[in-house]
């Protein structure tokens, strides 16, 4: 009798307790700092993996915490944004299915949101991400749940990164939610594990990966980037986040826990919980034989396994060429495309280059029988940016018109108001894959006027049906220092090394 007697009151006290508990999830003071710029309209969707594996990275001894710092990650988010004025969050959890926590019409301040984010309960199961795309696209972002067609649409998945439950249509899903015929939302991607299983992530995150991808090792790196995560949410410059020696006791060490390093700082890789050199003016590398980043002003270079010095500081013109002929020469099987092979040409040869606005601008034109002003020098100062709108740009086909691009490049591109500088040299790269056919008398009409204006022009020549004479007599004097040719579009990347070598020795150009 007396037992039974205490079972509810125990029961109500619990509930009781829970309830107090849950009303101190957000206090007031929490809910303030919203960052100027975050007042946009905004449809925030977190899509928070609650597979079984998330467990797995709990600390020996502390069942669930890995799951409370992800809940608690968002908290500090939410608490941050206008909710219930300028933006609406949404939440799915997902395990082996995904499920809608709540609605973007569903809370109408940060507290409500908060609670309901914080009382999410654990699913378990498999890591079934098209499933939690699937729900985000069809049940979050319509309409009919209280998504605004005004609002910018903005996902922040936060997982371990590795579906193992309906995979053939992860990729497909990942890609409808960026669609901008269908949910067109950026998507962020929050990494939890230690271990380098990014990929999965990264490919999901919207691009430039290296702003939608952010990775945390270790738990304790959570609350480190959200203040970073809000501010790229909000489309604001990152914070400056002081840079404060490293806590830990392993030397050049920048997150660690008491017995292993997990990232170390610029310059050093991870070997065996341990940090190590990386080769010289390298900033980020994972071994000690590659470098996947070089320090600024450097670049990778395979053919001699170096970090090498790339000085130039120039306004670069791309004069790209997309007469018919380059797509008329593809193979019958289809294995390549001669036009997307030129373009990775371009976007590798960027990769070695500082870009920025006070290092070297880049602009484009792409030609055939008329040219076309793709980007202007001051369009874009992001290598990423500028890469894309490279491999983006479409193909039209028709004749070889290179007189007509020599003078939209002097005329339109080395132009003030398309952010040429006069006290910076101007270099012109034109890749073509022919010889002029239409205006052929005044190809080196232009091509003086534009080396006489104090254009140093390169050139570039693919396939064997160029008319070398045409085009060696194009290019800067000594020609063999800036006209180069490749007999086969596949085999157009041995050209890189001694063409960076060229191009990056313009420094000399520098208008005092
Ligand atoms: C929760 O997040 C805040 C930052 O918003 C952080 O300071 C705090 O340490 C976190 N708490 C836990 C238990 O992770
Ligand atoms: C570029 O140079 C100008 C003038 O020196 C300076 O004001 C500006 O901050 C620089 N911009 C960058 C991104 O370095
Ligand atoms: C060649 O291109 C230029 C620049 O686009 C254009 O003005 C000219 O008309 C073109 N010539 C022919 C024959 O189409
Ligand atoms: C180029 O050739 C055309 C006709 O083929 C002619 O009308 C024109 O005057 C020539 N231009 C030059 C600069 O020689
Ligand atoms: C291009 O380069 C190759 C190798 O340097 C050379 O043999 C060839 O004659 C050049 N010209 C053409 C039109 O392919």
């Amino acid at each position: 009798m007396r037992v039974r007697m205490t079972y509810p009151r125990l029961t109500i006290t619990v509930l009781l307790l829970t309830w107090i508990i849950s009303l101190s999830y957000l206090t007031s003071s929490e809910v303030l700092d919203t960052p100027e710029g975050c007042n946009t309209n905004l449809d925030l969707l977190f899509i928070v993996d609650s597979s079984e594996s998330v467990l797995d990275h709990d600390p020996v001894g502390e069942e669930g915490l890995s799951w409370s710092c992800i809940k608690n990650f968002t908290k500090g988010l939410v608490a941050r944004l206008p909710v219930g004025s300028n933006t609406r969050v949404a939440a799915i959890r997902f395990g082996s299915r995904a499920e809608v926590v709540f609605h973007l019409n569903h809370h109408t301040s940060n507290l409500g949101a908060v609670n309901s984010l914080m009382s999410m309960r654990h699913m378990g199961g498999n890591t079934n991400t098209a499933a939690a795309f699937r729900q985000a696209r069809l049940r979050v972002f319509n309409g009919d749940n209280g998504a605004r067609a005004s609002a910018r649409n903005v996902v922040v998945f936060i997982g371990d990164g590795i579906s193992n439950k309906e995979v053939q249509h992860t990729e497909q899903e990942i890609r409808f939610i960026k669609d901008p015929s269908r949910s067109e939302a950026e998507v962020f991607a929050v990494g939890i594990s230690k271990e380098i299983m990014d990929s999965e992530l990264k490919k999901m995150s919207s691009f430039p990966a290296e702003k939608h991808f952010l990775h945390a090792p270790h738990l304790d790196y959570l609350p480190q980037i959200q203040d970073l995560l809000l501010y790229r949410i909000c489309q604001i410059p990152d914070p400056v986040i002081p840079t404060k020696e490293p806590d830990c006791r392993f030397p050049e060490c920048k997150i660690c826990n008491d017995v292993e390093c997990f990232v170390c700082l610029d310059g050093k890789y991870l070997l065996n919980g341990k940090c190590e050199d990386c080769i010289a003016n390298c900033q980020l590398c994972s071994d000690s034989i590659n470098c996947e980043r070089c320090i600024r002003g450097w670049y990778w270079e395979p053919e001699t396994g170096k970090c090498e010095e790339c000085q130039l500081i120039a306004d670069l013109a791309l004069v790209i060429d997309n007469s018919g002929s380059i797509r008329d020469k593809n193979p019958e099987d289809k294995s390549y495309d001669n036009y997307h092979l030129l373009k990775q040409f371009v976007a590798k040869l960027l990769d070695r280059v500082d870009i920025g606005v006070n290092a070297t601008r880049v602009g484009a034109i792409k030609f055939s029988s008329m040219s076309q002003l793709v980007f202007q020098l001051d369009a874009y100062d992001q290598r990423d940016v500028i890469k894309q709108a490279i491999l983006n740009m479409g193909y039209s086909g028709g004749h070889t018109n290179i007189s007509g691009a020599l003078r939209m490049m002097r005329e339109q591109l080395f132009a003030r108001q398309s952010g040429d500088r006069p006290d910076v040299g101007n270099v012109g790269l034109v890749i073509t894959d022919g010889e002029s056919t239409v205006d052929k008398n005044l190809t080196d009409v232009e091509a003086d006027l534009a080396k006489r204006s104090g254009i140093t022009l390169f050139v570039v020549g693919v396939t064997d049906e160029i008319n070398e004479e045409e085009l060696k007599s194009m290019a800067s004097k000594p020609v063999d220092d800036h006209y180069f040719n490749s007999t086969d579009i596949r085999t157009l990347d041995e050209l890189l090394h001694s063409l960076t070598i060229q191009v990056c020795a313009q420094k000399s150009l520098m208008v005092p």
